[in-house]
């Protein structure tokens, strides 16, 4: 089964208006700038309008980091995923390790939103991944498992076909210590049989990303393995020519 391979980038809680702007300069990109391979940026959603604009009619495309799983109401703050569509993001991160740490965002919360996410059009990249501690008691593979049941277990089958799972070990989050393709391949294979379990022949379909101190020196390495279908690019997909190198690569 051939799976595209997907580059996103999350900018997390970087770049001014004018820092998007100067990005979206120096990341200009043709139609067909890279053939075979998706392309996604997800900047805060303050500069996902100028974004829009800005990569019309180019190979990226956008995705957010976040939304809320009703449509519209008296939910302040939140942002919905139609008002999502209206800016043309396809994409939307959900249950960033972050968001669970910080927000205090639950699985049965981030499975709301990833299918409210389905319903409303949008590809949902669920996150999932272990802290270190888990992961030395040697708990880090019950562990994830659980976050994908529990995130994806209101979806049909087919629905499921239709999300992306990007495993990003929270060890791994912006400090410079990447998995080993070896490791990250264990996981996403064992995230892959956790799907099928689920929903059958559909999880070959599925792609699954990895994350975490992701770079143009060790993507070419991470996307040689059989279950490893892209990267979710945190603090590297920041600068343009870095960006674009990870993307070079990982062709
Ligand atoms: P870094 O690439 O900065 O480690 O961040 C990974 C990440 O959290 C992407 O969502």
């Amino acid at each position: 089964m051939e799976r595209k391979p997907l580059i996103a980038g999350n900018w997390k809680m970087h770049k001014t208006l004018a820092d998007a702007r100067e990005f979206a300069g120096a990341f200009a990109a043709g139609p067909d700038e890279w053939p075979g391979v998706d392309v996604v940026v997800c900047p805060p959603f303050t500069a996902l309008a100028a974004l829009q604009e800005a990569f019309e009619g180019s190979a990226v495309m956008l995705g957010a980091q976040d939304m809320f799983y009703e449509k519209q109401g008296a939910y302040t703050g939140e942002i919905s995923g139609s008002m999502l569509q209206d800016l043309s993001c396809r994409f939307v991160i959900v249950g960033h390790s972050e968001r669970r740490e910080f927000i205090r965002e639950m699985d049965e919360f981030i499975g709301l939103k990833v299918h409210a996410a389905l319903i409303q059009g949008l590809t949902p990249i669920l996150c999932v991944g272990e802290n270190l501690k888990q992961r030395e008691q040697g708990k880090a593979l019950g562990f994830v498992r659980g976050q994908v049941e529990k995130a994806l277990v209101d979806l049909s089958s087919a629905e499921m076909g239709g999300v992306v799972i990007a495993y990003e070990p929270i060890w791994a989050i912006g400090t410079g210590k990447t998995a080993t393709s070896e490791e990250a391949e264990r996981m996403c294979q064992a995230i892959r049989m956790t799907v099928a379990g689920m929903a059958g022949g559909v999880a070959q379909e599925m792609r699954i990303l990895y994350g975490g101190s992701v770079n143009k020196e060790n993507i070419a390495e991470l996307m040689r393995e059989p279950n490893i279908d892209g990267a979710l690019v945190g603090g590297a997909s920041l600068k343009a020519a870095e960006f674009r190198g990870i993307i070079e690569q990982a062709r």
